[in-house]
């Protein structure tokens, strides 16, 4: 960022701490000293025609003058198409890259519920942390869901802002540049503790420090306790492993069994709802070819349905596909083979079942 920009964020921006934040800055200073150019100008012609055109004697007439002029209707029409295109277009840049996943990224989950904010880290075993802990310089997925109402998640100084929405994940790209403690807001009116719905994001200089503080976030409910168990916990990849480390808590006796063998995985309580709602019995996850598609590397897939037409499968279809399996069928499969969900599972059962799918993908 060039020294005049800095120094106009300075003036009326928050810090700048993301590079959505540079990319975006210069195009707000842009746009705001072209309101303020034209706003100055069109006020002083104003005042200025006013005077000029003032009544001169009284009980004057008034006539018109206007008659048709090209040239004052290209001047007006052609500048102004210019300036709001290089607008949209430097706008479009910056969507572009806040909509699209780059490579080596780090993904969160964030879950949204009155009033309180969730960070999960997939693959680090650290759930519903609440705080949002980035490493700088590298490029961070942000997958947002609600567990109530509309929230929106406000990182100021990131120039971030996505809601949550129930029933729904939304998604969001961006690289932290700078290292410290930003805060977070919610943006969007979700009751009475609405404006108490705040916390912050701290950003490492290097993703050594992060993963240490991942790391300790997620070693603190495990404190007291022996280390191979800690180490136990973070090997956990199936329903099984979680079951054989449950058995070691319980063993240990105290609150223990409450404290730490309660803390299901999300990928692990997916695999027991799925067993339990015998979504496996059409659903392989080795690749094998049953009533349903598999779930083998089912994730972010391509697929084509019966009509023709194309999606992702994505955390958004797959829930669809869950709750409503009839609305989108995936060629050559038959429909109306599943049962709708819809009733059956609840909004974390369908997002637990779909983490339980997502570990199913090779990476
Ligand atoms: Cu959550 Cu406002």
């Amino acid at each position: 960022m060039n020294p005049i920009h800095g120094l106009l964020t300075l003036a009326y921006m928050p810090e700048v701490a993301s590079d959505q934040a540079e990319a975006s800055d210069p195009l707000m200073h842009f746009i705001t000293g072209l309101s303020a150019f034209f706003f100055v100008l069109i006020i002083a012609v104003m005042v200025w025609f006013a005077f000029k055109y003032r009544r001169r004697e009284p009980g004057q007439e008034a006539t018109s003058q206007a008659s048709h002029s090209n040239l004052l209707e290209v001047a007006w029409s052609l500048p102004p198409l210019i300036i709001v295109m290089v607008i949209f277009f430097v706008g479009l840049r910056g969507f572009v890259t806040m909509a699209n996943p780059s490579a080596n990224i780090i993904r969160v989950d964030v879950t949204a519920k009155k009033w309180t904010w969730g960070f999960s880290y997939p693959g680090y075993k650290l759930e519903n942390h609440p705080e949002l802990l980035l490493p700088k310089g590298v490029p961070v997925e942000v997958v947002i869901r609600s567990d109530d109402v509309l929230h929106s998640l406000f990182i100021p100084a990131f120039r971030t802002k996505k809601d949550a929405v129930p029933g729904q994940y939304n998604r969001v790209y961006f690289t932290p540049t700078r290292s410290g403690t930003f805060p977070i807001f919610c943006a969007e009116y979700c009751g009475t503790s609405h404006s108490t719905m705040l916390s912050r994001v701290i950003v490492y200089d290097t993703k050594e420090e992060w993963l240490k503080a991942v790391d300790d976030a997620a070693r603190l409910p495990f404190k007291e306790l022996p280390d191979e168990l800690f180490e136990q916990w973070l090997a956990i990849g199936s329903a099984e492993q979680f079951d054989a480390f449950k058995e070691k808590v319980v063993a240990l006796g105290g609150d223990w069994p409450d404290r730490v063998g309660k803390m299901v995985p999300p990928a692990v309580r997916g695999e027991k709802l799925s067993t339990q709602h015998g979504c496996k019995t059409c659903h392989s996850s080795d690749g094998s070819r049953l009533t349903g598609p598999t779930w083998k590397d089912l994730y972010q897939l391509e697929r084509t349905f019966d009509n023709g037409s194309k999606a992702a499968a994505d955390e958004n279809y797959l829930r669809e596909s869950i709750l409503y399996p009839n609305r989108k069928i995936v060629a050559t499969y038959g429909k109306g083979q599943m049962p709708q969900f819809q009733g059956v599972l609840n909004e974390r059962e369908v997002d637990a079942i779909i983490a339980y799918i997502r570990t199913l993908k090779e990476e």
